[in-house]
């Protein structure tokens, strides 16, 4: 980064994953004050356009997740007001924040799933007769396990189906995947290091994923060489699937069987310096703050619309 350039960090926001948001807003700006790069923060509690259009910044460093970060609406703003940012393009967003949209592209490009039905508030009881639990009821559009149910018998389903879908309107019942869980990092269309996930509650639940000690990360993860290219393979094909840019995170279920589903894939995962990406990107011999700027320098690559 020349040090003419300014860029801006935007950073909490207002969705359900704020607090996660601010933690990872903070940690960038902390790694590019410390490699000298000229850098301010926005929090887009109350919106950021007026901020903004005031900083003029050369480029945006996006640590927004959730709702209005990771769907496609920040992206979209930007490219109104025609200045680069870090991340995937609002299409790309839209694309992996809908889990249904993200679904049916994994399906259409063969890119294992676990089977689902999507359900609303008016068809959920001619549905449920076509589910039979272990079922993951989830809202479409939310992150960090917020909504997430586990239905283990016939007897919980009806129930928990109703209060999901009287929270969200619209949800995702999905086939639950009984077995290990993994996370593969996308850096520039390149898979990092695989991250095996082992929470010590039932699932990786909020709680597990941001209380330290709730859950063991192995990175390499211990799996055989094959699992592993695999694993690694199906991140870069959803990655490019959904038509993402500069980095994702792609989540998995490996059952018994070591047969792989692709649960999601998260346009803008968490970001503070323990985060998973980070951690494998480090695994990879890439620190935190090289890593922001490395992603600060795909941005800059579509500086005045040379590339896109
Ligand atoms: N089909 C599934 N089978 C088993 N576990 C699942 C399934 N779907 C979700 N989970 C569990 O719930 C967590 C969150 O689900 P995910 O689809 O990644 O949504 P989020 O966007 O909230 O992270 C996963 O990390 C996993 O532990
Ligand atoms: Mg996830």
């Amino acid at each position: 980064m020349s040090s003419k350039e300014h860029v801006c960090v935007l950073y909490g926001g207002n969705s359900d994953e704020r607090a996660i948001s601010i933690r990872s807003g903070k940690a960038i700006m902390e790694a590019l004050v410390r490699q000298g790069v000229s850098v301010t923060g926005v929090d887009a509690k109350n919106g950021y356009l007026k901020e903004l259009q005031t900083q003029k910044p050369d480029l945006i460093f996006i640590a927004l997740h959730g709702k209005g970060g990771e769907d496609g609406e920040v992206q979209k703003c930007l490219d109104r007001l025609r200045i680069p940012y870090v991340g995937s393009t609002a299409q790309g967003s839209q694309r992996a924040f809908d889990k249904a949209k993200a679904k049916r592209i994994f399906k259409k490009q063969g890119i294992p799933t676990p089977k689902s039905v999507v359900l609303t508030q008016k068809n959920w009881k001619q549905k449920l007769a076509h589910l039979s639990p272990p079922i993951v009821i989830k809202p479409i559009c939310n992150g960090s396990s917020i909504g997430i149910t586990m239905v283990e018998s016939v007897g919980q389903l009806a129930k928990a189906v109703e209060s999901s879908c009287k929270q969200y309107s619209i949800v995702l019942a999905e086939q639950k995947v009984v077995g290990r869980e993994f996370t593969v990092g996308i850096l520039d269309g390149k898979a990092l290091p695989v991250i095996e996930l082992k929470p010590k509650h039932a699932f990786y639940d909020f709680e597990a994923k941001y209380t330290p000690g709730l859950t063991d990360y192995l990175v390499p993860a211990p799996i055989s060489d094959q699992l592993k290219r695999t694993l690694q393979m199906l991140a870069e094909r959803t990655h490019a699937a959904l038509g993402l840019r500069d980095f994702s995170r792609v989540d998995f279920m490996v059952d018994s069987g070591e047969n792989p589903y692709v649960l999601e894939a998260n346009s803008i995962p968490g970001f503070t310096e323990t985060s998973l990406l980070p951690k494998a990107a480090r695994v990879a011999g890439l620190e935190f703050d090289q890593l922001c700027l490395k992603l600060l320098e795909l941005a800059k690559r579509r500086l005045k619309g040379s590339l896109k």
